[in-house]
């Protein structure tokens, strides 16, 4: 399983790439927009992130809804990096797109994925990646993770090759999930990964072994 970062913060990157986690990099309009406000800079942003990322995918979401804005922006994103993943929202021009960038040997991800079918759609249409979304799901009362769990079942009869980044992770229980399931990646904002190495009995044990050591050094 690959471990995406969902960030677009270079300090968080390089963290994590130093703890050799760094499996992916997911962007997305709403985090770009904390950090950037044109398109120029995003631009920018995206290049330090390709650079922080040292060779791994990151994928770049363009804002416009229409095929040819899609295209455009796409497109000036490849420009950037061969690091870059052109990440679309799902939708009829979203799934065009897809197409006509895969014939231009443009790598590509389908976003804001919440059901089976468009799963199946991305990955007929030839998607690099889809982004299922388990706690957007959750939060309307489905089971996210069970998404994961159909659409994995499906690829598996195919043999697709799309592969599934789990997206909208909230918690450890949307990993581990989504790992039983044998999703090939989650896609974590930064806050989850200390949680993710995290045990109680960790803390307890290391705490124990130094006082421990500590006595035995005064006896
Ligand atoms: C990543 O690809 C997604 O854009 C991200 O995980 C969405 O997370 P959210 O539902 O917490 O905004």
């Amino acid at each position: 399983m690959k471990i995406f970062l969902d960030s677009v913060d270079v300090a968080e990157i390089n963290q994590i790439r130093e703890m050799g986690l760094l499996g992916g990099i997911t962007t997305n309009p709403s985090l770009m927009s904390k950090k950037v406000s044109e398109l120029s800079a995003q631009k920018k942003l995206l290049a330090e992130i390709c650079k922080a990322a040292k060779g791994v995918d990151v994928l770049a979401e363009p804002i416009s809804p229409e095929y040819d804005g899609i295209m455009k922006e796409a497109l000036e994103f490849a420009k950037i990096s061969p690091q870059i993943v052109a990440k679309i929202a799902m939708s009829p021009d979203g799934i065009k797109a897809v197409s006509a960038l895969k014939k231009k040997k443009i790598k590509t991800a389908l976003t804001l994925v919440f059901s089976p079918l468009q799963a199946v759609s991305a990955a007929v249409a030839g998607a690099n990646y889809i982004c299922p979304f388990v706690g957007r799901l959750d939060d309307i009362g489905q089971n996210g993770v069970d998404l994961i769990g159909e659409i994995m079942g499906i690829y598996k009869n195919y043999g697709f090759k799309t592969k599934v980044i789990v997206a909208s992770i909230r918690n450890n229980n949307h990993i581990l999930g989504s790992a039983k399931h044998g999703a090939h990646s989650v896609t974590i904002p930064f806050k989850l990964v200390n949680e993710l190495l995290r045990h109680d009995l960790t803390d307890a044990g290391i705490k124990k072994f130094i006082e421990d050591w500590e006595k035995a050094k005064t006896k």
